[in-house]
């Protein structure tokens, strides 16, 4: 017998090396420590101890099960602590998701309409942020008692010791003015950015917001290329075969000028509280371009023609989606966000 208890002493001792997981531990428990295991059996075996023999053998008994305990115990510790984790990834575990994210809906708009002016031949150029008067008014037909210089729409950064007055662009034409000022004819670009207004927010407007601007010029351009153009741009983008108008307006930049608008996505031109009952909605400004202008950058009027276009981008994602408040943009909501 005390043979036997030593023979399982070194048996049980090398089984608990190969312990590795949760299959083995159970294994080995069921093996020495089970109601059918070995510990049993030798309590079993132990009435036919030999009477002086018994002392001996059931303290080495004793001993032996209490090893054997210890042995699973610490194992089964062991193995809780690294939380089962077998050192092998389990391939057959479905995979774990996690939240891309997506562009915001602005970035999408504004890669969406410069992909379709690119298509046709626009290059995209962006200016800076900051610009001097006389690239955002001066030479944009915009004389110095024009209100949009007012202090109140303006935002003027502060330009002590400096040659020139500069500001936060108020809109991307600007771009157009370097843009010709660095290259010949023809022409035709389109300038994305972030614009900056001097104005209250509201559900309406916003202090900053975004534009992109169009420019082509060349010899012979004429009203009827600037139509087909910016019809081919609301088709695309607000949907095919969509009825578009262009209404007389004024920007100092263009003669003549227009506004754009676009049948009521929503209603289809029959009106709604969207379009306040007219059935259009104003999508863009254009215009030829102004000769001022051309003269303003050093190139002939008379040589040249061309037309501009200004598109605000809130405000045409307002029209698509029927969006009623523009700060709703900028609050990063994730409820509004994940729509687009
Ligand atoms: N710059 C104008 C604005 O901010 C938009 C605009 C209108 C741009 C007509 C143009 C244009 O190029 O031709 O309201």
């Amino acid at each position: 017998m005390l043979d036997k208890i030593e023979s399982i002493k070194s048996e049980a001792l090398n089984a608990s090396s190969g312990i590795s997981d949760g299959d083995s531990l159970e294994q080995f428990r069921i093996k020495f420590l089970g109601r059918k295991g070995t510990i049993h059996e030798l309590f079993e075996g132990f009435k036919d101890v030999k009477p002086d023999e018994k002392g001996k053998v059931g303290k080495a008994l004793n001993e032996l099960k209490v090893l054997l305990q210890k042995i699973y115990d610490d194992k089964k510790s062991e193995y809780e602590k690294t939380g089962g984790a077998d050192d092998e990834a389990d391939i057959t575990l479905p995979g774990r998701t996690f939240n891309k994210g997506t562009r915001h809906l602005i970035h999408q708009a504004i890669a969406e309409i410069t992909g379709i002016f690119s298509k046709i031949g626009f290059d995209i150029y962006e200016g800076p942020e900051i610009e001097d008067e006389f690239h955002n008014f001066d030479a944009l037909n915009t004389p110095e008692y024009h209100p949009s210089r007012d202090m109140q729409d303006t935002f003027y950064v502060d330009s002590k010791g400096k040659d020139k007055r500069y500001l936060l662009r108020t809109h991307t034409s600007p771009g157009q003015v370097h843009v010709m000022e660095n290259s010949k004819p023809p022409i035709r670009v389109i300038v994305p950015g972030k614009v900056y207004r001097n104005e209250e927010v509201s559900a309406r407007s916003l202090a900053v917001f975004h534009q992109i601007e169009g420019l082509y010029v060349d010899k012979g351009v004429n009203f009827r290329e600037l139509k087909g153009t910016l019809d081919h741009y609301a088709w695309e983008f607000f949907g095919k075969g969509l009825k578009t108008r262009l209404r007389p307006s004024f920007f100092p930049f263009t003669e003549p000028s227009a506004e754009m608008d676009v049948e009521c996505i929503l209603c289809k031109g029959d009106g709604c509280r969207v379009c306040k009952h007219t059935g259009w909605l104003e999508i863009l400004g254009c215009g030829m371009v102004d000769p001022n202008v051309f003269q303003s950058v050093g190139y002939d009027p008379d040589e040249y023609t061309g037309f501009a276009f200004g598109i605000g981008i809130e405000r045409t994602l307002m029209v698509k989606y029927g969006i009623p408040d523009i700060r709703i943009f900028y609050e990063n909501d994730i409820r509004f966000l994940k729509q687009f």
